[in-house]
């Protein structure tokens, strides 16, 4: 078998890591023959509650689990590890906007950056789950300028995931039978979910595009990509807390895309560092359709831009400009 890994989750003792921890630990994401340490980082007052998830970690007797590290220092915590999933930080209440949360939260980024910078191996893959996730991203990889930027990502799996579902409850086939469903932009309500490219099995067993077999534009120029986009605050409304299982689950997909690759034929969506694909601004993180291959993603190319899609997709990188200006300004105070 071989050498174990080494995966850090930060806010390890929060609600995400507590779906997330189990699925690292059975093998879901980087395989049933690879081993893993598990190195849990919350901050010091969760110290108490985290010990707590590590017995129940132990208590599951996973045999992929070798050791389990839990701490409040980042200097352990990122100590030589292979994936980061960064989730701490303050999470969205109900009828707050994600910009809200952006001062509070950059800062969290920029130690964490920093602290992988000096401790982490330099082929580290980040995903950044802690909102505002795409900003957040940019920020961690700035302060971690021995880390390759291509190394860091941001969550908008979860996005898809949600689309999909949406798409596939409406045709009534089940949810692996839709693919390339692409949300771009911001992690946010301007984020854009694009079904222009999507096919979907039908029923029947034809493969068709999706807008073929919805037939109905007015719902997915409308209440489709609505839904999709407020989808985190129903579920806030809904359950009195940000989604969590969903979240997880979306972390864990994203990862084991990244790890071990795409199908050659379909993508997934990653916020990645944008060099300017689709006309987007170089250098904020991005969300694309894109493909992994080795451990390395790639944009996808090519793929039609209408007029619908090009508005959508200049809104989205407008709200990422101003975030990264207001995180910068955060960040040197
Ligand atoms: P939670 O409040 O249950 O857990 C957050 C944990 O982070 C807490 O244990 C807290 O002590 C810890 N934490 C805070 N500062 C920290 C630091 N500096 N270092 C290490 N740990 C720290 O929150 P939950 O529900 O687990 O959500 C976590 C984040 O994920 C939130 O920012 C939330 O908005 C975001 N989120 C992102 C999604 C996405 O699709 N990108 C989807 C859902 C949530």
């Amino acid at each position: 078998m071989a050498e174990p890994i080494r995966v850090v989750v930060t806010g390890a003792a929060g609600q995400i890591a507590y779906s997330l921890l189990y699925q690292l630990a059975k093998g879901d994401v980087f395989g049933d023959q690879q081993p893993l340490s598990l190195h849990l980082l919350d901050i010091e007052p969760m110290m108490g509650v985290l010990n707590g998830v590590v017995m129940e970690l132990q208590d599951c007797a996973l045999p992929l689990l070798r050791e389990v590290i839990p701490t409040a220092d980042p200097a352990v915590g990122f100590k030589d590890v292979d994936a980061a999933f960064l989730v701490g930080a303050m999470p969205r209440k109900e009828g707050m906007e994600r910009k809200d949360l952006l001062a509070a939260n950059v800062k969290i980024f920029k130690a964490q950056g920093q602290a992988l910078d000096q401790h982490a191996k330099k082929t580290v893959k980040v995903l950044v789950v802690g909102n505002p996730a795409n900003t957040n991203s940019l920020i961690c990889s700035k302060y971690a300028p021995s880390i390759p930027p291509a190394n860091f990502s941001a969550m908008t799996r979860l996005d898809q995931n949600r689309a999909q579902t949406q798409i596939a409850n409406r045709l009534g086939v089940p949810v692996n039978n839709v693919s390339k469903i692409t949300i771009w932009g911001n992690h946010s309500s301007t984020q854009f979910p694009d079904v222009a490219n999507a096919t979907v099995v039908t029923a029947s067993g034809e493969t068709k595009s999706v807008k073929d077999a919805i037939n109905d534009q007015a719902w997915l120029n409308g209440d489709f990509i609505s839904t999709v986009q407020k989808r985190g605050a129903a579920v806030i409304a809904a359950r009195k807390l940000s989604s969590a299982m969903s979240a997880a689950k979306a972390a864990a997909d994203h990862m084991k895309d990244w790890w071990n690759g795409t199908p050659a034929e379909s993508w997934v969506s990653m916020a990645v560092f944008s060099d300017g694909s689709y006309n987007t601004p170089v250098g904020v993180m991005y969300s694309f359709p894109v493909r992994c291959s080795k451990g390395q993603w790639e944009i996808v190319q090519g793929l039609t831009i209408d007029e619908f899609a090009r508005e959508k997709l200049d809104v989205t990188s407008k709200e990422l400009i101003e975030e990264r200006e207001e995180a910068l300004a955060v960040c040197q105070d």
